[in-house]
């Protein structure tokens, strides 16, 4: 049985998310999803997410096919997660194409298409437009 593991801020949960979600379980037997941290997301986007650490983490737990969830205090620690979780593969959105490959020494690792025409960001810009 092969592990995936993921990761991900997943806020503001789309349809994008559920599609990768269900394609990286596709894979194997076991999925590992790693939900990024307030923290690390307000150092990259000087921003926090709508929903907090913990309710992205609960969303994505109980998301039919997703095993395991985990919270990603950083980036650096890529490698880290991938040995700690057992992980056979890793996955992630074509967005990131070339920018895991380092990895290919721990595990596969594979970009999956992402979903057109939906994204967080720009579900928010539509949400302010409608309020
Ligand atoms: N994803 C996807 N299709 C989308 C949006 C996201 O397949 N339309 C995937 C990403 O490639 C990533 C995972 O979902 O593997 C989590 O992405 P995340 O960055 O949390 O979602 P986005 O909607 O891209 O958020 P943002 O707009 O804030 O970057």
């Amino acid at each position: 049985m092969k592990k995936i593991i993921t990761f991900g801020t997943f806020d503001v949960l789309h349809v994008g998310h559920i599609r990768i979600l269900q394609r990286a379980r596709a894979l194997g037997g076991h999925l590992t999803v790693g939900v990024s941290s307030d923290a690390l997301n307000f150092s990259k986007k000087q921003r926090y997410p709508i929903y907090s650490e913990n309710d992205r983490m609960e969303i994505i737990k109980s998301i039919q096919g997703v095993d395991e969830v985990f919270r990603e205090d950083s980036l650096e620690l890529k490698g880290e997660y991938i040995k700690k979780y057992n992980a056979d593969v890793l996955v992630m959105g074509d967005d990131w194409v070339g920018r895991f490959d380092e990895f290919k020494s721990l595990c596969d690792v594979l970009y999956l298409p992402r979903t057109e025409g939906i994204s967080t960001t720009q579900l928010i810009v539509n949400i302010k437009a409608y309020v």
